[in-house]
């Protein structure tokens, strides 16, 4: 919901969609941000702007006392709180490696896809990723608990952006934060109400509309994270965008869409046609390739090549073992 409020009434939190009053003295040149610390306040407080229009569905509303904030910090603390508990954090580290592990077997039943072997390594990747840094291993928890499919979906697309960016031969900092952009790209999918991210048959238009806010929903989520890396904010917020402009939320031009959304695109497509689901059956490797190539506009055709072709190269060596 959109409120007019007085710029003194401007806290921490508080989605910023716009201002209100002198256009020419925005204190802030962005627009649509989240309100992080005391200098922003002040800058708005002193500035010549009367108000401010917030936004209450992306950050906290007005006389909430910050509980949207608190909870994060509770719920972030909790995880820290157990990061720094040797058994807590065995624990969450091995429950979800479990679920990294059981998709091995998802990979290796897929027809003609990735070999379970060529995930192992990828697998104990996404691990270590999840294992060294708190705000992923926050965020996924989250992920995991609220939307399992999501979560697999999340885990599977990670480990085929990283096997990507292993081929391209990026380096392995790059490659760590392409894995990291991976689990974080449907963040946003948290903010979804389950009975519209669950629901069995065909959605009603404003169902759709709010599906296809998760990439904002997931870009604010990881704003609020201080030093949240540019590339993973890039990628929540730009994978579902396409080359010929016509994808969501900023109908981009392919000028705007850089190479790791453009691996995050390939990844994603790939992993949601193959993947079974409770209303379709999975697309076999060949299918997907042939579809795939078929999309005018949506991917990039080089590195559509490259994931593909590197991907036929696992499909031969088994071929060969096999005859
Ligand atoms: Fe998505
Ligand atoms: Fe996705």
């Amino acid at each position: 919901m959109l409120k007019r409020i007085h710029k003194n009434q401007v806290r921490n939190g508080m989605f910023i969609e716009d201002f209100v009053g002198e256009a020419q003295d925005n204190p802030i040149s962005r627009r649509r941000f989240i309100i992080r610390d005391a200098d922003e306040i002040a800058q708005l407080k002193s500035s010549a702007i009367s108000g401010v229009i917030i936004n209450t569905a992306l950050g906290v509303d007005i006389g909430e006392t910050s509980s949207f904030a608190k909870d994060r910090a509770k719920s972030r603390s909790a995880v820290l709180a157990a990061a720094n508990n040797p058994l807590e954090r065995l624990r969450t580290i091995h429950n979800l490696r479990e679920s990294v592990d059981s998709l091995r077997g998802v990979f290796s039943s897929a027809a003609q896809g990735p070999s379970a072997k060529a995930m192992a390594p990828l697998a104990d990747q996404v691990t270590q990723t999840m294992k060294d840094n708190p705000l992923v291993l926050l965020n996924i928890t989250r992920l995991k608990s609220k939307d399992e499919v999501t979560f697999l979906h999340s885990i599977a697309v990670s480990a085929l952006m990283v096997r990507l960016a292993t081929h391209l031969e990026f380096d392995a900092a790059t490659v760590q934060l392409i894995g990291m952009a991976g689990l974080l790209h449907d963040i946003g999918k948290t903010q979804i109400p389950d009975a519209v991210l669950n629901k069995d048959g065909k959605l009603a238009e404003a169902e759709l509309a709010l599906i296809r806010k998760h990439p904002e929903f997931g870009h604010e989520i990881l704003l609020r994270e201080a030093d949240m890396p540019q590339m993973v904010l890039d990628v929540c917020r730009h994978h579902h965008e396409r080359l010929d402009g016509k994808g969501y939320p900023d109908g981009l031009a392919a000028a705007e869409i850089d190479v790791y959304v453009r691996i995050c695109t390939i990844c994603d497509v790939y992993d949601a046609i193959t993947s079974a689901r409770p209303y379709k059956r999975p697309w076999t490797h060949r299918d997907a390739v042939d579809f795939m190539m078929e999309q005018q506009g949506a991917f990039d055709r080089e590195l559509l090549h490259e994931f593909f072709s590197s991907m036929e190269l696992i499909v031969d060596t088994r071929r060969r073992r096999a005859s």
